[in-house]
């Protein structure tokens, strides 16, 4: 694997684990980070030994946002050049055929939690924080969070904490569903990995299409996304996962799925 500048990452079984690592900078996305994790996401994806990825930051800090010291000497046009190249990053994670949790370790703020909501979900630690505060900058989010925010906790909750630049910890930010479940810090990766590995246990194909079908779902009417469903659905009907799973709950054994 590639020797990284800001990232650190490592294969726990099929689990590979990113970290983003500019702790002095609070982990701040510059353009050498998002290029990093760019490469690190193409190649989880397309590496077979791998079947789920967390990402999560070195230090008391997530990701504290776009870097505001590089923002700041930018003109308009790179700035544009930026966000674009952020929300592709983001894209990136978001449509990867595998699931990306994020685990939250401590400031998700900014472009940190606009990274995480790109995740497929979040687990944090109870004392994270997650806001996007922008508007102190006097600018608004620019990775997709005015988009993936509303989407997550609704449209009022989301104008709110845009609007306000209102830090929230990890407990508030599960009552309002930008975060799935919440952990004392020092268990959160292991809680996290123990959750990999359980969805590591499934059909690997059927994780791949089900992240695919709530993915496209969302964007979609009803009707289209239940009809994209109807055909997800079927497609593993010819695979060996399929065929594994039912005859092992048939013959009241554990499914032992393949690699892909
Ligand atoms: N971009 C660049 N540098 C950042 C950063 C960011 N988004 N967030 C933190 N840093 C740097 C600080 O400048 C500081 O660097 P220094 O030690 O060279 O002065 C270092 O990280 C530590 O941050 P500091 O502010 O001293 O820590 P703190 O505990 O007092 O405050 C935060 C922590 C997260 C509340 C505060 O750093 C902050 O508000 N960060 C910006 C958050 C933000 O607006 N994000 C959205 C950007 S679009």
């Amino acid at each position: 694997m590639k020797k990284y500048s800001t990232l650190l990452f490592e294969k726990k079984g099929k689990i590979g684990i990113v970290k983003v690592n500019r702790p002095d900078a609070l982990n701040a996305l510059n353009a050498t980070v998002l290029e990093e994790l760019s490469d690190i996401f193409d190649k989880i994806d397309k590496d077979d030994s791998i079947g789920i990825a967390i990402l999560t930051g070195v230090g008391r800090a997530f990701v504290a946002g776009a870097d505001i010291a590089a923002m700041k000497e930018m003109s308009a046009l790179e700035g544009r050049a930026f966000m674009l190249k952020g929300q592709a990053v983001m894209q990136k994670i978001e449509t990867i055929s595998k699931p990306v949790i994020a685990a939250v370790n401590g400031f998700a703020l900014g472009g940190g939690c606009e990274l995480a909501m790109a995740c497929d979900f979040r687990f944090a630690a109870l004392e994270a924080k997650f806001g996007q505060p922008e508007v102190n900058l006097g600018i608004i989010p620019g990775f997709g969070g005015t988009q993936r925010l509303p989407r997550l906790v609704g449209k009022g909750m989301a104008k709110m904490l845009i609007f306000s630049a209102e830090m929230i910890d990890g407990e508030e930010a599960k009552r309002i569903g930008l975060c799935e479940k919440v952990f004392p810090a020092e268990t959160l990766m292991d809680e996290t990995e123990k959750f990999a590995n359980l969805i590591l246990s499934k059909g690997p194909i059927a994780i791949r299409l089900a992240k695919v079908a709530v993915n496209n779902g969302v964007n979609a009417d009803l009707p289209t996304g239940v009809s994209f469903e109807a055909e997800a659905c079927v497609a593993p009907f010819g695979s060996e996962d399929r065929l594994e799973g039912m005859g092992a709950f048939l013959e009241k054994r554990k499914a032992e799925f393949g690699d892909k």
